[in-house]
């Protein structure tokens, strides 16, 4: 998980695309922020998989078939380089926010000149909406205009995207993942990543 600018669902999406894909195989999350957002986070030992800082994680790699790794914002564009080239794919989570989408575009124009395999994650989006009498629902107008802007950068982006929930604010307090959080909305925000891990699976 990488990103130019912060807060845009790095930690929230490494700890739940961890969760998920340790339902299908043992996975470890490396926390390499300074800021330790994801140890915090498994402090309370609730969470399923191991969360180690970048010193002394060999021995869960080891053991591990997948690795997360939650970076911190605003990498120098060599420590860019050097985590583009340590991963199979590269996230870069991103709300449709217009200051963020730019910050965006910006990263994947210097991973374009890396030749990195990266792909773009919608967080924080609108809800989908059932209108009367119809039974699809329909992507929020602020999600359509993000995927117009990406698709014309021809940016990847996952088919999935995250919803903005609650309930993924508070999950951080109890060290639970999201459908552990006692709220209407937790399963569908779990859903939300489940439904991204499987598109990483089918990446990588
Ligand atoms: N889908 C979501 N719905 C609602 N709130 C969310 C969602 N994803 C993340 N948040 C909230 O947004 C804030 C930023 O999320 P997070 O800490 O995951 O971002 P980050 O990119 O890791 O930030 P930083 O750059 O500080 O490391 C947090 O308060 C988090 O709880
Ligand atoms: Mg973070």
């Amino acid at each position: 998980m990488a990103a130019l600018k912060g807060g845009v669902g790095k930690t929230t999406s490494a700890i739940h695309l961890a969760a998920c894909l340790h339902q299908d195989a043992p996975t470890v999350l490396i926390d390499s922020d300074k800021n330790e957002s994801a140890l915090t986070w498994a402090r309370q030992n609730q969470l399923p998989f191991p969360v180690c800082p970048l010193e002394g994680a060999t021995k869960y790699i080891r053991k591990a078939t997948h690795v997360v790794i939650d970076t911190q914002a605003r990498p120098s564009p060599h420590d860019l380089e050097s985590i583009a080239q340590g991963c199979d794919l590269l996230i870069l989570p991103t709300t449709p926010k217009a200051l963020d989408l730019d910050a965006l575009i910006r990263t994947a124009d210097l991973l374009e000149d890396l030749k990195a395999k990266y792909k773009v994650l919608l967080t924080m989006v609108p809800p989908r909406r059932r209108r009367p009498g119809r039974q699809v629902t329909e992507m929020s107008l602020k999600e359509r205009k993000a995927r117009e802007l990406l698709l014309q950068a021809e940016i990847p982006v996952f088919e999935s995207s995250i919803t903005l929930y609650t309930a993924f604010e508070r999950a951080p307090l109890m060290g639970v993942t999201v459908e552990r959080y006692p709220d209407e909305y937790a399963q569908a925000a779990w859903d939300c990543y489940c439904a991204v891990s499987q598109e990483v699976l089918h990446n990588v």
